[in-house]
């Protein structure tokens, strides 16, 4: 498709649907080859005047349409490529429409497809419409009834979103179930699954005493890796009723595993379908992470029933109303698992982990979409194509603005804020502004003359906005004061305007604590009351704070643990970032002073590097590290955050131009340095975190000390320690859980180039070639290592299990090393191979394509000779005769 042709949708143009739809039937012959999809649509006008009745359609045959029982000539309607058109003259009016669709040539993914040998569905954001002609937006909220027809050999369980009304046997080997969803909903919510698979089951008792019966669904013989996904969602659903008050309103929650998915995970009502790698696990083929992963997407699935489908979006804009509010839930949840059974400082830091996980995530992945082409407010002013808008802007950067409403109303205000939310708005399609209309209600009852107007405009403006602090201290007065400065600079298009509009002030929740000179914390007063950290509420674009009886120049503790998604910018001393990794008591914030540190030296080392010259880490440093490696009060899983470099990708984004080579070389010279000067350390604490033989279990204290240990093993191995490459074999063969097995094989496939890592990674996959998901990781560890190159990944794709055709495999080698193998990519074989694949993956998969397109988003910022070759390689793609409007879109807006 031409870029020129492709129309703009914009949020200002929203329509509300002139018809209502209460209930659906559809009927579906199942077969891969070709499906036949007969529905039975009632429609009601809403206004007193009959509007042409607009249905979406994408690579469908029309066999035929009814209206009221009588068929229509092609005249009647008009049929386009992607629209079908009716002129109804009743105000109410039955439509019976017959269609075929293809699913196992459906290699998009989006739809009714093909993975394996069963059939599934993706209808988010706009699949509805590739299985029947239909009002495929989230405002059209319907009852459905679904039949399903397909061969019972084949296909013997058909499932569909609600109650199993009917399950019968049919004559020439083929049977039906019929299913019924009490509850209305959008077509974007819709599901079905057809095929042979193995389920795990259990009935809980809900808190208002209903039996629910959950099924976990996954291929036959992986029902001993399904039961921590059954364990986290009986979790999820006791969570959500504890935190939120919320409760299923189900009989029966199904959760079915599909090798070939697009995405995580997705939450049609009652019957969620799910990438299997955040489904299945066991301790000899997952790791902690996987674990933790599972967590996550089946909470954030399982939350979405209430935060997505009782109360849903009215347009594909307010997407982040559902996604921001369900990571944010998500996130807690995580949390809250972590710091379980934990109290006081022990418990702030379980949750400081997953806060840095989380807060790392945004700067890789959020902040650096927030400064290029893409730059869009966390609500979209408009797009091309709506698959490429499922962001970490709509999702991280939305929890972050969930997150600052829990932040400013506190958990009560935030609780009675969400209570009211669906008070108002239970089974209704709605706007981002309707949620912050119901925290407002509650704002306004605690803080008298104030609203939320100001912070309205986070859901209205991109980038990140960067706070400046200054510190004063009057000796005399024995007063300290405060000034917060902020500055959000035009970004993506917002440039292109002329003249670019300066943006006005948002309202920020600014976290501060202060410590003496000692590094202890001070009493500060505000708002009447005396606390250790106070909450400054930033709302104009520079605002002052004075705190009282301060005996001596105190040393500020900023935006404790990440209060607003901003960047600090303050000039401090060295002394000052040390004193706070020694001794602040917000783990979040002292942890973001050890990375600070960490960066300066890291970027001196990058510039020593342009500048061809030789350079050494700070005592200091490494002082510090040695210290906090050593502390008895710090958590296993903690010391490993703190003790983590910076990532080449922060690094980069913090370099101007940005220079990849020098980044990579920086972050080799430091981890060698730190790895050579604490040696005899590493190699205690890796002896001290060894396991024991106890059973495996997946716990933030085993999984914590697992971390630690292969943290110490990768700097062992990074310093070229002469014991290390011994232990990391040992690690690896010997491992009796698959987090150690690879810790040891990682760390052989970073650092070592002997003929023990290519004999480790043979005995790996004679191991496992059995399993898809492990697999991915092999493909994976070697497309990210720092040695790989173009010829590295062409020799792995013609490796007999490499298919283009998986996302799973895709992503663990074509985008793994694309997006993080720095080295190797940045050059101009690595360019050229990056634009063939995003072509070549167009033709398959264009919303997998369009991401990898994104890899180089920020080419512009880069030095001048990566930049003109990653035009080049743009401009190729763009130039390709028959590019998805997803990749078209992408490419287009990165070359503005
Ligand atoms: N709603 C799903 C989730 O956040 C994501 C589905 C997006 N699907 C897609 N094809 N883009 O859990
Ligand atoms: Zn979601």
């Amino acid at each position: 498709m031409r870029t020129d042709t492709i129309p703009t949708i914009s949020r200002h143009d929203y329509q509300p649907y002139p018809y209502r739809l209460p209930h659906v039937a559809l009927e579906f012959d199942l077969d891969p080859l070709q499906t036949r999809v007969s529905s039975r649509l009632e429609f009601e006008r809403v206004g007193n005047v009959n509007e042409p009745l607009l249905l979406n359609g994408q690579d469908l045959v029309l066999e035929s349409v009814m209206l009221d029982g009588q068929t229509l000539a092609p005249q009647a309607y008009r049929l386009q490529d992607e629209t079908l058109t009716l002129f109804p003259t009743k105000a109410s009016f039955t439509l019976q429409i017959t269609s075929l669709c293809k699913p196992a040539d459906n290699s998009s993914l989006m739809g009714l497809y093909v993975s394996g040998d069963k059939l599934f569905t993706q209808c988010e954001a706009e699949g509805f419409r590739r299985i029947t002609w239909f009002p495929d937006r989230p405002d059209v909220m319907s009852r459905y009834r679904v039949t399903l027809r397909a061969d019972r050999m084949h296909y013997p369980l058909l499932l569909s979103n609600g109650n199993l009304l009917e399950s019968v046997d049919l004559p020439d080997g083929r049977h039906q179930a019929v299913w019924e969803d009490p509850h209305p909903k959008p077509s974007y919510l819709f599901a079905l699954v057809a095929g042979d698979f193995a389920c795990r089951e259990q009935t809980v008792k809900t808190h208002g005493k209903r039996d629910a019966l959950l099924q976990i669904y996954s291929d036959r013989g992986s029902e001993p890796k399904t039961q921590w996904a059954l364990d986290c969602l009986i979790r999820s659903l006791q969570w959500d009723e504890q935190r939120f008050g919320l409760e299923l309103d189900l009989d029966r929650f199904m959760v079915v595993a599909a090798r070939d998915f697009n995405m995580g995970a997705m939450e049609n009502k009652g019957l969620n379908i799910f990438n299997s790698a955040y489904v299945l696990a066991d301790k000899d083929s997952a790791t902690d992470a996987a674990y933790r992963a599972i967590e996550a997407v089946i909470g954030h699935e399982y939350f979405h029933n209430w935060t997505g489908n009782r109360v849903t979006c009215r347009d594909w804009f307010q997407l982040s109303l559902k996604e921001g509010l369900t990571v944010f839930r998500d996130q807690e949840f995580s949390a809250d698992m972590l710091a379980h059974d934990l109290s006081g400082a022990e418990a702030a830091s379980a949750r400081a982990v997953k806060r840095i996980d989380d807060v790392s995530t945004l700067r890789i992945a959020q902040f650096p979409e927030d400064a290029g082409p893409m730059a869009h407010p966390i609500r979209p002013e408009s797009y091309q194509e709506i698959g490429n808008f499922y962001t970490a802007t709509v999702y991280e950067k939305g929890a972050e603005v969930i997150r600052m409403q829990h932040t400013i109303l506190g958990e009560t205000g935030f609780r009675a804020g969400i209570d009211e939310y669906f008070r108002r708005h239970d089974g209704a399609a709605v706007t981002c502004d309707d949620f912050v209309s119901a925290m407002e209600s509650v704002y306004v009852q605690r803080n008298p003359g104030k609203n939320l107007d100001v912070f309205r405009r986070w859901y209205s403006q991109a980038g990140t906005p960067r706070v400046k602090v200054d510190l004063a201290y009057d000796a005399e007065a024995h007063t300290c004061s405060i000034t917060l400065a902020q500055h959000n600079e035009a970004v993506g298009i917002e440039r292109l305007q002329s003249p670019v509009l300066p943006k006005p002030p948002l309202h920020i929740p600014f976290a501060l604590g202060l410590l003496d000179q000692q590094g202890k914390p001070l009493p500060l007063e505000h708002d009447g009351k005396a606390a250790e950290t106070v909450l400054l509420e930033l709302t104009e674009e520079r605002q002052t704070w004075v705190f009282e009886n301060i005996a001596h120049k105190p040393i500020p503790s900023l935006l404790r643990n990440f209060s607003a998604p901003v960047i600090v910018d303050i000039e401090r001393q060295e002394s000052e970032l040390i004193l706070l990794a020694q001794h602040d008591t917000d783990p979040f914030a002292r942890w973001e002073a050890v990375q600070e540190l960490a960066t300066r030296q890291l970027l001196c080392l990058t510039r020593s590097i342009s500048d061809e010259r030789q350079s050494d880490i700070a005592s200091g440093l490494t002082e510090t590290w040695k210290r906090l490696l050593h502390d008895p009060n710090l958590s296993a899983a903690y010391k490993t955050r703190i003790l983590s470099q910076p990532t080449e990708k922060e690094l980069l984004e913090k370099t101007s131009p940005m220079d990849p080579a020098a980044v990579v070389k920086a972050g080799k010279h430091m981890r060698e340095q730190l790895g050579r000067a604490l040696a005899p350390d590493w190699l205690d604490i890796y002896r001290a975190t060894s396991g024991n033989d106890d059973a495996y279990r997946p716990d933030p204290l085993s999984s914590g000390r697992r971390s630690l240990h292969n943290l110490c093993l990768h700097y062992l191995m990074a310093a070229g320690h002469p014991d290390a490459q011994p232990l990391a074999v040992a690690q690896y063969y010997d491992a009796t859980n698959m987090t150690d097995r690879m810790g040891g094989l990682s760390a052989l496939v970073h650092f070592s180039d002997s003929p023990q890592r290519q004999e480790a990674l043979n005995h790996f996959y004679e191991q496992w070639q059995q399993d898809p998901l492990v697999i991915d990781k092999w493909f994976a560890l070697q497309a990210s290592a720092p040695g790989a190159t173009v010829e590295t990944i062409k020799s792995l794709m013609l490796h007999p299990a490499f298919s283009l055709r998986n996302p799973n495999r895709a992503r663990s080698l074509i985008f793994q090393f694309c997006m993080n193998s720095l080295q190797g990519v940045h050059t101009p074989e690595g360019y050229a191979f990056w634009a063939d694949q995003v072509i070549a993956l167009d033709q398959l998969n264009p919303e997998i394509a369009a991401r990898l397109a994104r890899a180089f988003d920020n080419w512009a910022r880069y030095t001048a000779r990566n930049r003109e070759a990653i035009r080049a390689a743009l401009q190729r793609i763009q130039q390709h005769p028959t590019l998805s409007r997803n990749v078209s879109e992408i490419v287009s807006k990165a070359l503005k």
